[in-house]
């Protein structure tokens, strides 16, 4: 293995040959069990972490993981050398990083909005009461944007690229749209670098599908909430974390619908590991 994270990713499109770029989690789900595997160890080299030091080690398994999936993150993880592995359900430790006292009775609704799956879950007395879950998230905004390029312009663009495009331009306010980006991408007929507009207004097109299924997820989830916790709701609001919930707008966008108060979380994207962090330090001394 040459490297992880952002170091493969920055490779991505610019090797060819004897040099390969996976993902051992795609889509939000586990592609391949040997890759998670090399993936563990590789990421536990990168934080020096050896295997006399026996840290103990919990992991937030999301509702959308099925038992195969978490079997192997826990195998892969023990594989590497840890001995103390435990789960938490993402959605409590969510809820938890974004500062809830989930072992309280009322009812606190903890959504993350990631790049391949949408969490919803309701959390109350220490356990989660409704969980809704899809796969879809700020990645299909990414290929609506690919999409859009594709048949519009006969142009082709990079997942990272159209991210790009996406953080520069996209939104979900009732703004007139003002901005145009432009940008490189490949003629799909000639295999040509060509260079291409676009503007705020189509990009809020084409997203408009995909937000709609995250927002789902969050109805979903209330339509099956308990009548005696969706009065803690009304109060309590809606509570978003994950890189998703950054998208300008949305916050609002939601808030229309559902009628309660709708906020994200402080840099949403470390929510739940926070939570996990959080968790783990509450509960060391009573094991
Ligand atoms: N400011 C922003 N505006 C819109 N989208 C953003 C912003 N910042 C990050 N994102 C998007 O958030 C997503 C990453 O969020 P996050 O790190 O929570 O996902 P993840 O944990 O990797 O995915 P998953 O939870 O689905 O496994 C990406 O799709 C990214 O493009
Ligand atoms: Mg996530």
């Amino acid at each position: 293995m040459i490297g992880i994270g952002n170091e493969a990713r920055d490779v991505v499109g610019r090797v060819s040959g004897y040099v390969v770029v996976e993902r051992p989690i795609r889509d939000g789900r586990v592609s391949s069990t040997e890759l998670l595997d090399h993936y563990v160890q590789a990421l536990l080299r990168a934080l020096s972490i050896r295997r006399f030091f026996r840290p103990r080690t919990i992991v937030a398994l999301p509702a959308s993981a099925t038992l195969v999936e978490s079997r192997s993150l826990m195998t892969a993880l023990r594989n590497a050398g840890l001995s103390e592995v435990e789960s938490l359900d993402s959605t409590m430790a969510s809820a938890i990083g974004m500062g809830f006292d989930v072992y309280e009775p009322s009812g606190v609704m903890a959504v993350n909005l990631g790049a391949a799956t949408t969490l919803s879950g309701i959390v109350a007395f220490g356990g989660v009461v409704a969980e809704s879950h899809a796969f879809c998230g700020g990645n299909d905004l990414d290929r609506a944007i690919m999409a859009l390029l594709k048949y519009r312009d006969n142009a082709s663009i990079d997942e990272a690229t159209a991210e790009e495009v996406k953080l520069a331009l996209a939104n979900v306010t009732d703004e007139p749209p003002r901005y145009i980006s432009s940008f490189f991408g490949r003629d799909l007929a000639s295999g040509v670098p060509v260079a291409v507009e676009i503007d705020e207004g189509s990009v809020r097109d084409v997203i408009t599908d995909p937000i709609k299924r995250v927002i789902d997820v969050i109805l979903d989830n209330l339509s099956h909430c308990p009548a005696e916790l969706a009065q803690d709701l009304v109060i309590s609001g809606v509570h978003l974390c994950g890189g998703n919930s950054r998208l300008l707008g949305l916050a609002d966008a939601i808030a229309g619908l559902v009628k309660i108060p709708v906020e994200v979380a402080d840099e949403p994207r470390y929510s739940t590991v926070r939570g996990l962090a959080r968790y783990g330090a509450h509960t060391r001394n009573k094991r």
